[in-house]
């Protein structure tokens, strides 16, 4: 897919080998097929059960929907299919409002491990689940219930699957969740943040124990879509992963717009209305409750964030799920007064590439009216290309430029924006 190096970033020691499909929603039926293969050579054919987890997602597939959660899922086709288990999901609110939140969090690892023993650990292959389940309300376990998970997997050999379709690629301030969360999948499918949702392509990476032995002793893995490793998807991914590097997006969650976000949503906890909100890295929601001393949700048919439409939340239930593009700025963190207006509207964020050799300007101006910031280069003449931008009007025309080692940049009101700057040769007789 990529160049070597950046193969080697992602795909370090336990994820070897990566297969990519066209297409998102063929990367859970690849799971299960990988996983039967496997066992099929392990000789331990009766490896076949999958645990997944309650109100968990992974996509609409006969395969996805049977080894998510969702419930309301269910009952169309008759899913979930044969050999799915599903255990309690980490939700605390929900689930375990009035315990104690050790024993809470516990007691969903613990049943993970007696359901495996119910069922015969000869019996299961593995264990999916996504780090932060995303689609079942931005869940977010605290730091001791994946490594828990993990131990549990490895004293009954169970495979672990971690399902990073939302999580990977620097969301949760780590390339992957997993690696927020602490611990060590067999199996990790990704998707969405591998081109930034520019163009479909997902995949699975697999860790060495099994390829190793789907490789070793499997030979030719029978097994693939039309469009598997599309090469305008891959490029697309190979320029997006690079620009996630450039601009030290995934250090850029987790130091700067990750821990702000999780500042303004502490805030939100005090609100009468507001049950829980926690992020990790940029992916939050706040749940929206009836009732918070007595754990009481909003019945389903008052659809409670049709309220919160002005905040274009999506329309869920109680959970307003929040996940704002990696590249926002947070006001001054990085240029301090001089790229900021002044007036507390437009907010800037200047980033070098490691060598000095170009920059990268994220902005944004979430006021009402327009306004105009200066920022000053160490070039008196550089080229400014718009990378990307919110407002469907606009396009990258001659107004944006570097002269006399200023650029200029008026912001309309609610106006967002990308830009990559490199020097260009002085023109001739100037003092450079
Ligand atoms: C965690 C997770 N897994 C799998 C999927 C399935 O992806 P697709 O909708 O492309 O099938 C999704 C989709 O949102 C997801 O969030």
């Amino acid at each position: 897919m990529a160049t070597s190096g950046m193969r080697s970033q992602l795909a370090q020691e336990t994820r070897r080998r990566i297969t990519f499909l066209g297409i998102c929603l063929a990367v859970i039926g690849l799971v299960l097929t990988a996983r039967v293969g496997y066992w099929q050579l392990r000789g331990e054919p009766a490896r076949n059960v999958i645990v997944g987890r309650w109100n968990g997602y992974h996509g609409s597939t006969v395969a996805g929907a049977s080894l998510g959660g969702m419930k309301a899922m269910h009952p169309i086709g008759g899913l979930p299919i044969p050999g799915v288990e599903h255990v309690a999901q980490p939700y605390k609110f929900g689930e375990g409002f009035g315990e104690d939140e050790e024993t809470f969090y516990a007691r969903c690892a613990q049943e993970i491990e007696d359901r495996i023993l119910a069922v015969g650990p000869e019996n299961v292959a593995a264990f999916i689940g996504e780090p932060v389940q995303g689609a079942g309300g931005v869940i977010i376990p605290p730091a001791s219930y994946w490594p828990e998970i993990q131990r549990i997997c490895d004293r009954h050999g169970v495979l672990l699957v971690s399902d990073e379709v939302i999580c990977g690629f620097g969301r949760t301030g780590h390339w992957f969740g997993c690696e927020t969360f602490g611990f060590r999948p067999d199996l990790m499918t990704f998707a969405k943040g591998v081109t930034s949702g520019y163009v479909p392509l997902g995949g699975v990476m697999v860790g060495d124990r099994m390829a190793r032995v789907l490789i070793d002793e499997g030979g030719e893995f029978n097994h693939g879509y039309t469009y598997s490793g599309h090469p305008v998807a891959c490029a697309v991914a190979v320029a997006n992963i690079r620009l996630i590097q450039q601009l030290g997006l995934v250090q850029h969650v987790h130091d700067d717009v990750g821990p702000y976000l999780a500042e303004g949503f502490a805030k939100l906890r005090q609100h009468p209305l507001v049950g829980d909100a926690e992020t990790c890295g940029l992916m939050g929601a706040p749940l929206l409750v009836q009732d918070k001393t007595q754990g009481t949700t909003f019945p389903d048919a008052l659809a409670i964030c049709m309220v919160c439409r002005g905040l274009s939340f999506p329309e869920v239930y109680e959970p307003a799920l929040l996940s704002p593009r990696l590249y926002i700025g947070v006001n001054t963190t990085f240029m301090g007064e001089e790229g900021y207006d002044g007036r507390g509207r437009a907010h800037l964020a200047v980033k070098w590439d490691e060598a000095g050799r170009q920059a990268f300007i994220i902005g944004a101006n979430p006021g009402a009216r327009a306004t105009t910031v200066e920022l000053e280069f160490p070039w008196s003449v550089a080229k400014v290309e718009l990378l990307d931008w919110n407002v469907p009007r606009f396009r990258p025309t001659e107004r944006v430029e570097v002269r006399n080692r200023k650029l200029l940049w008026t912001f309309d009101r609610d106006e967002g924006m990308l830009m990559r700057v490199t020097p260009l040769a002085a023109p001739a007789g100037s003092d450079d």
